[in-house]
């Protein structure tokens, strides 16, 4: 299978959550395909409730201008719902929460 296939592998912390990331994949869409609920609002980089930390690993952002601060970007800063990984990483989002598992049937 071609590397570039392979989903990148996010850990969600302190929670430990093991999340595959796809290519062009934001990180919030993958950590709540996977289960785990980030904050977030706007979704498009404005608000900063996503706002989580990548204690390793590397990130881009898929817009130009993201909410943040180039001193923020430097201490490992970004917006998972703008940011996509460009390899496996851990993000420190404390505010992440593993939703319950899907019984199949919507309320
Ligand atoms: S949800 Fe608003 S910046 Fe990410």
């Amino acid at each position: 299978m071609d590397d570039a296939a392979q989903p990148h592998w996010m850990t969600v912390l302190p929670g430990g959550w093991r999340v595959p990331v796809a290519a062009g994949q934001t990180l919030l869409q993958a950590a709540l395909d996977a289960g785990v609920r980030l904050p977030r609002s706007c979704r498009n980089g404005t608000c900063r409730a996503c706002l989580a930390r990548v204690v390793n690993g590397h990130t881009h952002h898929n817009i130009d201008w993201p909410g943040l601060l180039a001193e923020e970007k430097a201490e490992g800063w970004v917006l998972p719902c703008v940011a996509c990984a460009d390899s496996d990483l851990d993000l420190h989002a404390p505010g992440a929460v593993q939703l319950p598992a899907r019984s199949g049937s919507a309320p």
